[in-house]
This record gives C-alpha cells, sequence and structure tokens, in this order.
C-alpha cells in the first residue's frame, strides 16, 4: 500500500504534502455535509482549507453547536434531524463525528441515500455490525474513508513516504502508543464511560498504525488496570491498555494507551509510532511536528516542522488541533473518487482494525491470547 499521489510532497514547504488544486470552482466541490458538531466543528473549519470540498451542511441535535458551526461557515444550512440533511442533493459526503455508538446505523443511513462517508475513529464499536454494512457498501456501490487522523499528521505521512521508499528496509516490530489525560472527556461526552470502551475509543489509533505496517493480524494478547482516575470517574473498564499483536507471519506490534495518566513528560509525545525495520528505524510524533530516525548508514536525522506546518494543523487563531489532518483526510478521499483509485484506510481495512480492537476487549475478559480467523 502507498500514499495516495495527492498526499505527496508538492517541493513548496507552505504548502506540505498539500496538493496545489488549482482553481476548482465551488460548484464542481465535493459538498460536504458534518454530523456531530463538536469534533465535527473541526472538520467544518478545516473544510476551509480545502481544495477540492466544501461545506454545505452541518447536523448536531444541540442549538448551541448548529449556531457555533453557522458562525464558522456563514450561508452553512444546519439542522437538527440526520435524515433532512441525507435528503439534500449538495451533499455528496457526509462526515460523521457523532457518539462511537451511532456510526454504524448512520454510515448505514448515508450509504442508502447515496453518499459517501468519512467516519471518525472508531468507526464502530460493535463487530457484529461490520458484515452488514461491507454488503450495503456494496450493493449501493458507495464508498467510506476512515478519518484515522494520525495517519494524516505530517510526520506519520513522512514516516509512511520514507518507508515506501525502502529507507527502513522490511516493518520487522512496530511498537505504537497513544496516551493521554482524558478525565475531562467523561465530563464533557458521558456516553464514553457507558457506550464504548477505551480499547476502541483510544487504542484505534495504535491498533491502526501497527496494522499499517504489518498487515493482518493473527493474534492478539492484552492485559488493562483501572488508574486511581478511572476509578474516581466509576469506569468499569481498562483505561490502561497493553496489547501485543502477532501478525499473520509472525511479526510482533504493540499497542499502548493510558487514559488515566496524568501529565506526560517532556520527553514522551501523546501519539508515538516507532517503526523498527530490517535496515532503519524511525519516530512519528503528535503532537510535536517530528519525525526522527536513521538512516542506513546510522546518521540520525530529526525533521521538525513546527515553524512551517504548526499553522495548518493547529490555526493558532482558533482553540483546538486536528484541522490539517482532517483537511488531509476529506482531500484525499475527494481525489480518490474524483480518480476512481483506492483511499486507505476505506471501509474493509477499517473493519480490520475493528476486528482487532475487538479481540483486544474478548483477551482483556479472558486473560488468554485471541487468534483471529
Ligand atoms: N482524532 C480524531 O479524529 C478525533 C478526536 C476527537 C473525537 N473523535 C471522535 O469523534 C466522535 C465524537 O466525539 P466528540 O468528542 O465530538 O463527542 P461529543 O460528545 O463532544 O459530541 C458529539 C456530538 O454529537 C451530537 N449528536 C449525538 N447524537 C446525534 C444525532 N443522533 N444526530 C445529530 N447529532 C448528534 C451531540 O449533540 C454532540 O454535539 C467520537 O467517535 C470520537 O471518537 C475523533
Amino acid at each position: 500500500m502507498s500514499l495516495h499521489p495527492d498526499l505527496l510532497p508538492t517541493g513548496d514547504p507552505t504548502v506540505g504534502r498539500r496538493r496545489d488544486w488549482g482553481f476548482v470552482p465551488d460548484a464542481e466541490k465535493f459538498g460536504v455535509g458534518v454530523v456531530g458538531l463538536h469534533e465535527g466543528h473541526t472538520m467544518l473549519v478545516a473544510l476551509r482549507a480545502s481544495g477540492l470540498c466544501r461545506a454545505v451542511a452541518g447536523c448536531d441535535l444541540e442549538e448551541d453547536k448548529r449556531r457555533a458551526a453557522e458562525e464558522v461557515c456563514p450561508g452553512l444550512w444546519t439542522t437538527s434531524d440526520y435524515d433532512e440533511m441525507l435528503a439534500r442533493k449538495d451533499v455528496q459526503i457526509v462526515a460523521i463525528y457523532t457518539p462511537d455508538s451511532l456510526h454504524a446505523e448512520q454510515i448505514e443511513e448515508a450509504f442508502r441515500a447515496g453518499k459517501h462517508v468519512v467516519c471518525t475513529k472508531p468507526l464502530l464499536n460493535e463487530v457484529s455490525e461490520a458484515d452488514r454494512l461491507l454488503r450495503t457498501a456494496k450493493k449501493t456501490g458507495m464508498r467510506l474513508q476512515v478519518a484515522q487522523s494520525t495517519r494524516f499528521y505530517e510526520p506519520f505521512l513522512r514516516m509512511r513516504e520514507l518507508f515506501d521508499q525502502g529507507m527502513f528496509g522490511k516493518a520487522e516490530v512496530v511498537d505504537a502508543q497513544y496516551t493521554h489525560r482524558m478525565d475531562w472527556f467523561y465530563k464533557k461526552s458521558p456516553w464514553s464511560m457507558s457506550e464504548t470502551h477505551w480499547a476502541y475509543l483510544g487504542l484505534s489509533h495504535p491498533v491502526d498504525l501497527v496494522r499499517q505496517y504489518l498487515g493482518e493480524i493473527k493474534e492478539v494478547h492484552a492485559y488493562g488496570s483501572i488508574t486511581a482516575l478511572g476509578k474516581a470517574h466509576d469506569l468499569n473498564s481498562p483505561d490502561v491498555i497493553a496489547a501485543t499483536l502477532v501478525s499473520s507471519d509472525g511479526r510482533i506490534g504493540r499497542a499502548f494507551g493510558n487514559y488515566g495518566i496524568h501529565e506526560l513528560p517532556k520527553g514522551r509525545s501523546l501519539v508515538e509510532c516507532h517503526l523498527q525495520g530490517s535496515a532503519g528505524s524511525a519516530l512519528a510524533r503528535y503532537p510535536d511536528l517530528r519525525l526522527t530516525y536513521t538512516k542506513k548508514d546510522g546518521t540520525e536525522i530529526d525533521e521538525d516542522w513546527t515553524h512551517s506546518m504548526a499553522g495548518y494543523y493547529f490555526r493558532h487563531e482558533l482553540e483546538g488541533m486536528h484541522y490539517g489532518e482532517f483537511c488531509n483526510v476529506i482531500d484525499s478521499f475527494a481525489a480518490a473518487i474524483t480518480d476512481d483509485t483506492p483511499n486507505h484506510p476505506d471501509l474493509e481495512e477499517g473493519v480490520g482494525t475493528v476486528r482487532v480492537m475487538h479481540a483486544i476487549v474478548q483477551s482483556l475478559e479472558s486473560g488468554a491470547p485471541v487468534t483471529l480467523s
């Protein structure tokens, strides 16, 4: 698997990995309708920088979220009724940013309404929904892009690009983590305590990164525990998870997450992917805009986009993050639809990650390794 050509460097450091699409009139851009306007608000702002898509509609049950969306996108059509948004002809792509347990149904409805879908991570939190969605996608011909944001962040895009050029040889071990103090999230989004599991909500980033390099996973063994911060919120499933993943050809990956950690010391990053290859290794980080890697002769290179791209990824005039990744995701998807080329991670690849996360939960519950068929 390689990067979509539209994400390759342009040679212009101010544009970074984004292709200069030239002038595409609004009428020719994909109209995007976003459902779930908390993190979905970030997508609306991200769309301002998009070359191929434009925000046309927003949907949320809460009025203040709809008003805030109209403020950042003057002229945006908004509703509290998802079906009403799906009925609009100017919506060609639906971007789903609702609580995890709603994704399956909303994807299914969008496919049936003839819309392509960008769905945030985790794609699903019930593996039982997967086959039905795969069938509906086939029947309707609609496509899905998992908005697996970390893959689309500069150091991770660059690591994949160098890997595809053979810089690190064959991936032998992938050690990935997403570690973040998340007790604020329980208050903001109470569904995160009762309707999902950190194996999905948090571990989807490192599991996806391991699968991006190791491919299919045949066995999983996971351990978990609950932190003091988790116990203080009556969490009843682990907020610390360490999972060993074995690929179909016997290579080892590790996916780790701690969501009750106190602040990280400076030396570590929230998301890290340490790719250990047969000819070199690389470490990509988030939110630091840094990739460190060794070349075959042992020289260590540190690429740092803090000055060139922090404005694109973090939009300093606003509060928040992920703006650049979301724009990269949706533009690469739009380009793949237009060119009729594959997009990654697509529905099938996303379902593969869901199956691994499901196996992690089974292993946490049984204490034993779980084999994936
Ligand atoms: N890195 C990333 O890509 C990233 C970051 C944060 C969150 N997420 C994902 O985004 C999703 C949402 O997370 P969040 O933090 O925004 O949650 P949130 O609870 O803050 O917001 C969810 C929003 O969905 C709305 N909503 C709920 N049901 C709805 C319905 N039936 N129709 C319309 N609107 C509805 C709610 O009113 C709320 O505004 C989760 O799946 C989460 O994992 C992804």
